[in-house]
C-alpha cells in the first residue's frame, strides 16, 4: 500500500507547516466564495435589555430584559412566579397557560417584551390557599389533579373556557357556530391543549362541569 507522507523538511520543497497552511487558505478562500463569512465580532454580545412593565396578578412589575426573554420565563425566572409551569417549552403542553388581557395563551411561545402594558393573571392570581378560586376548589373537590404539576395550567385554561363559552366564541366541536353552548365535548375540545401525564381528565371535565353548574344528578 502506498502511502503520502510529507516530513516536516520535505526535500521537495513542501513542509507539513506549509501544506497546513495552504489547506487552511482554501479552506478560507471557499468560505468567503460562498458567503460564508466569518460570525461578525458583535453577534455574540447580547441585546441591550428593554424595559417592559406587565401588569401581573394587578400589580404593575417593570422589568429590564433581555428581548428574547419568554413571558414564561419573564414569570417564573424574574417576578418568582413559579406556579407558571414549564414543561415542553415549545407550545405543546399547555403547563405554562396564564390568562393576559382575558385570553388564554401559551406563555412560553411569547415575548415578554411583546406585552409591555398588558393584564396578566397567574395561577397565583386566580386565587390564594385561604380564598381559592371556584375552579381551584372545584378541582380540589373532583381530585382534578394527583402529581399537579399541569393543574396551573389547567386551572387558568379552564376559566378561560368557560368564558370562551359564555361569549359565544365557536370551537372546532361547535355545532352550531351561532349557538354555542356548554358541553362536556366542547370541553374536551377546548381543554385539548392541556396534556396531563397523570390523565385526570375525568375528573378536570367534572371539576369544569360543576363550575359551570352543570353537574349531572
Ligand atoms: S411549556 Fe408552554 S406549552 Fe408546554
Ligand atoms: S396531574 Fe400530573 S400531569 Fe396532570
Amino acid at each position: 500500500m502506498m502511502t503520502d507522507t510529507i516530513s516536516d523538511d520535505g526535500d521537495d520543497g513542501m513542509t507539513r507547516r506549509t501544506v497546513l497552511a495552504a489547506g487552511a487558505a482554501t479552506a478560507a478562500g471557499l468560505a468567503t466564495a460562498k458567503g460564508v463569512e466569518a460570525a461578525p465580532s458583535g453577534q455574540k454580545t447580547p441585546p441591550p435589555p428593554m424595559p417592559v412593565t406587565l401588569k401581573v396578578n394587578g400589580k404593575d412589575r417593570s422589568l429590564s430584559l433581555d428581548p428574547r426573554t419568554t413571558l414564561l420565563d419573564a414569570l417564573r425566572e424574574h417576578l418568582h412566579l413559579t406556579g407558571t409551569k414549564k414543561g415542553c417549552d415549545h407550545g405543546q403542553c399547555g403547563a405554562c397557560t396564564v390568562i393576559v388581557d382575558g385570553r388564554r395563551i401559551n406563555s412560553c411561545l411569547t415575548l415578554a417584551v411583546m406585552h409591555d402594558g398588558d393584564a396578566v393573571t397567574t395561577i397565583e392570581g386566580l386565587g390564594t390557599p385561604d380564598d381559592l378560586h371556584p375552579m381551584q376548589k372545584a378541582f380540589v373537590t373532583h381530585d382534578g389533579y394527583q402529581c399537579g404539576y399541569c393543574t396551573p395550567g389547567q386551572i387558568c385554561s379552564a376559566v378561560s373556557v368557560l368564558r370562551e363559552i359564555e361569549a359565544g366564541v365557536p370551537s372546532h366541536a361547535s355545532a352550531d357556530l351561532m349557538d354555542i353552548a356548554f358541553s362536556d365535548a366542547e370541553v374536551r375540545e377546548r381543554m385539548s391543549g392541556n396534556i396531563c401525564r397523570c390523565a385526570a381528565y375525568p375528573n378536570i371535565i367534572a371539576a369544569i362541569r360543576d363550575v359551570a353548574g352543570k353537574a349531572r344528578a
